[in-house]
């Protein structure tokens, strides 16, 4: 469902995107009557497009995705560009309509860099004198619950549910490493601190 909708939802932000640049070009290059003809053949396609950015968004929001700073950073400059846009086709402003579909493309790459980020853990037990069990127990409530919740089966963000993963140790210590789909990878983690992991989320399926 959330893959779906993720799907939807960057083809819908492509063909907005391909959609402005279009105007933009032809506003800057002073096309004004081709402009007018565009926008007036574009205008169904463009509310429907419109609505469905909003709606896809929304969608993916309600289901937990905003989980990182990148993500808040992104919705501002996509709010931002909406009346920058608006104003700057009205009147015919160049420098408005350009730094629109420039902050949407701002937001387009952010949101392709945080993809690919990889996540710091957000606690530290190489010193600690715990068992592997306690270390795991630690960084998942630190680090994973956003998206796995409390008792791992929340799943926020398109997250799997933890409680009736069937991966063998080895599969899922390879997932938390190196990241699959839309969950990050935490390469950083020591062999001991994965296997506190693993034995965790065993303790969860109970
Ligand atoms: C940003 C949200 C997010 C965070 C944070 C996150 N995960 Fe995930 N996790 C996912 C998603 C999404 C999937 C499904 C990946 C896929 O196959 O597309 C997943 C899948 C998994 C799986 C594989 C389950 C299966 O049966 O296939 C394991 C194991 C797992 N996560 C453990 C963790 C652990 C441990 C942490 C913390 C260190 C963590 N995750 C943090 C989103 C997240």
């Amino acid at each position: 469902m959330y893959k779906g909708l993720l799907h939807t939802h960057t083809l819908v932000v492509t063909l907005f995107l391909i959609h402005y640049i279009v105007k933009t070009v032809l506003l800057v290059g002073n096309k004004n009557e081709k402009l007018a003809n565009y926008s007036k053949k574009t205008k169904v396609p463009e509310m429907i497009i419109s609505f469905l950015f909003l709606l896809t968004g929304i969608g993916m929001l309600a289901m937990g995705a905003g989980t990182n700073t990148l993500f808040f950073v992104k919705i501002a400059l996509v709010v931002a560009s909406i009346p920058l846009a608006v104003v700057g086709f009205k009147k015919s402003n160049k420098v408005l309509a350009v730094l629109s579909v420039v902050f949407l493309f701002g937001a387009y790459g952010l949101a392709e860099v945080s993809k690919k980020q990889k996540s710091e853990v957000k606690v530290d037990t190489s010193n600690m004198a715990a068992s592997n069990l306690e270390k795991g127990k630690l960084i998942y409530q630190s680090n994973c619950t956003n998206c796995h919740g409390a008792s791992g089966n929340a799943m926020l963000a398109g997250a799997k549910d933890l409680t009736i993963s069937t991966l063998s140790p080895d599969e899922a210590k390879d997932v938390i490493k190196n990241g699959r789909g839309s969950m990050q990878a935490y390469p950083t983690l020591s062999d001991d601190e994965l296997s506190g992991l693993v034995e965790y989320i065993a303790v969860l399926k109970k």
